[in-house]
C-alpha cells in the first residue's frame, strides 16, 4: 500500500516531469504535510542511508513563510566522489533556485575539503572573504574554524567544509557587510547541499549555528538549546554547536570556547579519533 508521502512524492515527480519547478502550499496543504512528516517520522524504524548518485532531493520548506516547494532531481555525473562533487559544482554555479531570488550575489562559492572526509562542517553563508576567495571559511571565521580543527588533530584537507546557501546574501550598497541567509534563500540551496552529503557520505555531521541546523534539520531552537546531543540527518549523525564567529564575537575567556570544545570531544568520539588527557581538559577553567 502507498504511504502518503510516496503519493505526494509520485505527484511532485510528475510536476516536475511536465516541467513545474513551484509548487504553491496554502496553510491547510501546509498543516497536512507537517502530519505526513511527522507521521511518516514515527513510523520509520531505522532510517536509511541515502543512496549514491544520482541524487534524487524533493524539498519542502514547512515554515510559515511564503516559500515554494522545489522538487528537484540533481543528475550527478561521475564515478568517484571527487567527480560527483565536481558536476554538482557545476551545476552549483548557475543554481536556477538562488538565481531567481535576486537577492543572493552572482558568485557561487562551492564546498572545499576531501571528498572522502568523515566529517563534514556546514555553515551558514559566504561572506566577503570568502565570495573573493572563492573558499568557504577563509575569512576570520574560518581561521577561527582552522584552531578548532588543529585542536582536533585535524586539517581542512582531511574535513569537508560547506555551507548551506552557497552565494553570498546581497545587502543594499554592500562593501565588506555580511546578513543571515533568509529562509527563502536556505531553501534555494538546499539540494546542493543535501546533493552533497549523499555524495560524501560522512560518518558525521557538524552543524556550526542555527542556519545550518535549522537547514539541515529543519528545527529552529538556539545552539543553546540543541546542542549536547546527537540530531539526525537521513541516517546521518548531526552534531550542533556554535558558529567560529560566535567565538569571535565572545571572545578568548568565554564559557563558549568550552561548550564548543565539549561538542567537537563528541564529534571526536564519534569518529573513533584518539583523545589525549590533553586535548580532553583544553578550555577548563584553571583551578
Ligand atoms: N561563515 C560561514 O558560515 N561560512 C563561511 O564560509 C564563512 C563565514
Amino acid at each position: 500500500m502507498s504511504r502518503p508521502v510516496d503519493v505526494l512524492l509520485e505527484f511532485l515527480e510528475a510536476e516536475q516531469a511536465r516541467g513545474v519547478t513551484h509548487v504553491h502550499l496554502d496553510d491547510g496543504a501546509r498543516e497536512a504535510l507537517r502530519e505526513v512528516f511527522h507521521s511518516t517520522k514515527a513510523k520509520k524504524a531505522a532510517p536509511p542511508r541515502l543512496e549514491s548518485a544520482p541524487v534524487a532531493v524533493a524539498e519542502i520548506s514547512l515554515d510559515s513563510t511564503p516559500a515554494p516547494v522545489a522538487a528537484a532531481k540533481i543528475p550527478i555525473e561521475g564515478t568517484t566522489h571527487a567527480e560527483q562533487l565536481d558536476s554538482l559544482r557545476r551545476q552549483a554555479e548557475n543554481w536556477p533556485t538562488a538565481k531567481s531570488l535576486g537577492s543572493l550575489r552572482e558568485t557561487m562559492v562551492f564546498s572545499a575539503g576531501n571528498p572522502e572526509a568523515r566529517v563534514m562542517l556546514v555553515g551558514e553563508a559566504p561572506g566577503y572573504q570568502e565570495e573573493r576567495e572563492r573558499q568557504p571559511f577563509v575569512g576570520p571565521a574560518g581561521q577561527k574554524l582552522n584552531d578548532i580543527l588543529k585542536a582536533m588533530g585535524l586539517s581542512r584537507e582531511e574535513v569537508y567544509i560547506s555551507n548551506i546557501v552557497k552565494f553570498r546574501p546581497s545587502t543594499p550598497k554592500q562593501t565588506t557587510n555580511n546578513r543571515k541567509p533568509t529562509a527563502a534563500e536556505i531553501a534555494a540551496c538546499l539540494p546542493l547541499i543535501r546533493a552533497e552529503i549523499s555524495i560524501i557520505r560522512p560518518a558525521c555531521i557538524v552543524a556550526l549555528g542555527e542556519t545550518a541546523a535549522e537547514g539541515l534539520l529543519g528545527i529552529t531552537g538556539t545552539v543553546a538549546s540543541t546542542r549536547e546531543k546527537w540530531h539526525d540527518y537521513e541516517g546521518t549523525p548531526v552534531r550542533i554547536t556554535y558558529h567560529p564567529s560566535y567565538l569571535l564575537q565572545t571572545g578568548d575567556g568565554h564559557q563558549t570556547k568550552r561548550q564548543v570544545w565539549e561538542d567537537m570531544l563528541a564529534v571526536m568520539e564519534k569518529l573513533e579519533l584518539p583523545i589525549s588527557a590533553k586535548q580532553r581538559g583544553f578550555f577548563l577553567p584553571q583551578a
